[in-house]
C-alpha cells in the first residue's frame, strides 16, 4: 500500500514540476530560483519569444540549463538547439550548468539525462538514448549554422546565450527554425552592442517578443561589492556600468577611443585562430605604491592575452618580488615598465636581478610625430589595431570572462581627441576630472605594444640613470 502511496505522491509532485519550472528546480535541485530566474522560468511556459537583458551574474546561464533539463525530461519529442558566441562558450559555461544541476537531482531524474561534449539528450528507462529528445551546440562558423535549418521536432526550443555576442548569420537561419506552431526561443545577455538581432528583439513594438529586462543590483546572486566597486571605478553614467550592472544598452555617441564591440568579441574569439603563431610572451607593468591604484601587470603571448593581474598597497620592493614571481611563474621573456614616475625604481631593481626588462617612457614623443602627440597614445593606437583588426584573443581557459572584462572595460572607457592633428588620448587627470580610476590594467597592456615599436634597452648599469631619448622611436635607458 505504503509503496502505491509513495508512487501515487511522486506522480502528483512529477505532473506539478512539468507545469511549474520553478517548483521543478526548487524540489528537485534544491535550488531556489532568484524572482529574475522565477519570472524566466514562468514566461517560457507562456510566451514563444522572450528576450533578456540583463547585468551580469544574475543567474542567467543557470536559468537556461533548468529549461533545458526541464523541457528534455517533460517534453516528448523537442530539439534544443543552443548556442552563444563560441562553441568553447556553450560547452564551458551551458554544458557545465547542465551537468552541475543534473547532479543534483535524484537517481531516477538524473539517469535520464546524459550530457557530453557534443550533445545533451534523454534517454528512457531501459538506458536507450532518444533521437528525439536532444540538445545541440550550434555556432555559427559555416556549415554549422546551416545545419539549424534541418530539424523536424515537433517542438524547437532555441536558446541563445550571450546573445550580444553571437555572430548576425547564425540569427538569419534560426528565423527558419522559427515556423513551426511550437517552435520557442530565447535570448539572453549583457547589452553590450547597441546594434544586432538582440538589440532589435528588445527594442521590438510589435509585441511580438516578450521582455525582461534585469539589473543585478537587484539580483541576491550578485556581490554588492562588486557593484560598489564597478560605481567607484567608473561611475553610475558611464556605459559600463550601465551595461554591466544595470543591464542596458550602451548610450550612443559617446566618444570613446576603442571600439566596445571589438573589445567584447576578442574574448569569444577561437584560440585556434592563432594556433601555429608563436608569439614572444610579453609581459607589461603598470607601477603603484599606496592608496587608490592598483600596481597591474598584464602578459599577451602574440595577440593572446595570458595572464591578468594586480595589487594595492605594496611597496615598490614587494611589486619586484611579485613581477619576479610572475616571471618564474609564467615565462615571460621579457617586461616593459613604464618609467614615468614610481616605475623607474622598479626597472632598476629588475635589472639589478636579472629580470629582463624593458624602460619605456610613455611621456615621450614618438617615431610618428606627425600622428601622435606622446609616445602613450601611439601605444594606444596600436592596442586598438589589435583589437579593431581582430588579431586579439583571450586565453579563456586562465582568464575567466569577468577578469578580461576588467581589463576590457579600462580600455573601452578612454576618450581622445585631436590636438594640431594629432591623436591624444585622455590623460589620467581628466579621466579623474570625470570620476574615473586610473586604467591600470590598460596602461599594463598597452606598455607590451612598446615591443612592437622595436623598443628594447640595452642593459648597461644598475645605476639609475635619468631617461633620454633613444633610437627615435624608443626611450631607451643604458
Ligand atoms: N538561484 C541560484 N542559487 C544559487 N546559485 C545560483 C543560482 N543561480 C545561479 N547560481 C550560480 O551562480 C553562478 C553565476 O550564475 P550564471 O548563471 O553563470 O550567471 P550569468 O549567466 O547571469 O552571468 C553560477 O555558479 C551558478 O551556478
Ligand atoms: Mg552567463
Amino acid at each position: 500500500m505504503s509503496i502505491n502511496n509513495n508512487q501515487e505522491k511522486l506522480m502528483t509532485i512529477l505532473a506539478r514540476c512539468k507545469k511549474d519550472v520553478p517548483y521543478f528546480v526548487e524540489k528537485m535541485m534544491g535550488v531556489k530560483p532568484t524572482f529574475q530566474q522565477k519570472e524566466i522560468l514562468d514566461m517560457y511556459l507562456i510566451h514563444s519569444r522572450l528576450v533578456i537583458v540583463s547585468g551580469h551574474g544574475i543567474g542567467k546561464s543557470s536559468a537556461l540549463s533548468w529549461l533545458i533539463i526541464h523541457a528534455l525530461l517533460f517534453t516528448k519529442e523537442i530539439t534544443v538547439p543552443c548556442s552563444a558566441p563560441t562553441s568553447a562558450a556553450i560547452r564551458d559555461i551551458l554544458f557545465r550548468e547542465v551537468r552541475k544541476w543534473v547532479e543534483k537531482m535524484p537517481i531516477y531524474l538524473k539517469k535520464q539525462i546524459e550530457v557530453t561534449t557534443k550533445y545533451i539528450r534523454w534517454v528512457d528507462e531501459t538506458g536507450n538514448p532518444s533521437a528525439n529528445r536532444t540538445v545541440l551546440p550550434k555556432t555559427a562558423k559555416v556549415g554549422q549554422a546551416q545545419a539549424l535549418a534541418g530539424m523536424h521536432s515537433d517542438v524547437v526550443l532555441t536558446l541563445i546565450d550571450e546573445a550580444s555576442a553571437v555572430e548576425p548569420a547564425i540569427f538569419e537561419v534560426l528565423e527558419g527554425t522559427l515556423t513551426g506552431k511550437n517552435s520557442r526561443i530565447i535570448l539572453i545577455g549583457n547589452p553590450t552592442v547597441r546594434a544586432g538581432y538582440f538589440y532589435e528583439a528588445s527594442r521590438d513594438k510589435t509585441g511580438l517578443w516578450k521582455k525582461l529586462h534585469f539589473s543585478s543590483e537587484d539580483s541576491p546572486n550578485v556581490d554588492m561589492k562588486w557593484i560598489r566597486e564597478m560605481e567607484d571605478k567608473y561611475g553610475r553614467e558611464s556605459n559600463i556600468f550601465k551595461v554591466r550592472v544595470l543591464g542596458e544598452f550602451p548610450a550612443s555617441g559617446e566618444n570613446t577611443f576603442m571600439n566596445a564591440i571589438n573589445l567584447d568579441s576578442a574574448y569569444d574569439r577561437e584560440q585556434e585562430v592563432h594556433e601555429g603563431f608563436q608569439g614572444k610572451k610579453l609581459a607589461g607593468f603598470d607601477p603603484a605604491r599606496f592608496g587608490n591604484d592598483a600596481s597591474a601587470l598584464v602578459i599577451r603571448s602574440g595577440f593572446s592575452i595570458d595572464y591578468i593581474t594586480q595589487w594595492r598597497n605594496k611597496d615598490l620592493m614587494e611589486s619586484v618580488g611579485l613581477i619576479k614571481q610572475a616571471y618564474l611563474e609564467q615565462a615571460f621573456e621579457v617586461i616593459f615598465i613604464d618609467v614615468v614616475g614610481l616605475g623607474a625604481g622598479v626597472y632598476d631593481r629588475l635589472k639589478e636581478i636579472g629580470i629582463p626588462c624593458v624602460a619605456v617612457n610613455v611621456s615621450e614623443s614618438t617615431s610618428s610625430k606627425e600622428k601622435y602627440v606622446r609616445l602613450r597614445d601611439e601605444l594606444w593606437d596600436l592596442g586598438k589595431i589589435a583589437f579593431d583588426e581582430k588579431r586579439m584573443s583571450v586565453n579563456n581557459k586562465s582568464i575567466s570572462r569577468k577578469k578580461f572584462s576588467e581589463l576590457a572595460d579600462e580600455l573601452g572607457v578612454v576618450r581622445y581627441d585631436y590636438q594640431n592633428g594629432k591623436l591624444k588620448i585622455e590623460s589620467k587627470a581628466d579621466l579623474k576630472k570625470r570620476g574615473v580610476q586610473s586604467p591600470n590594467l590598460a596602461d599594463a597592456f598597452l606598455m607590451t605594444f612598446a615591443n612592437d615599436l622595436g623598443i628594447s634597452s640595452v642593459v648597461q648599469k644598475a645605476k639609475a640613470i635619468p631617461l633620454h631619448r633613444g633610437n627615435g622611436r624608443g626611450h631607451i635607458l643604458g
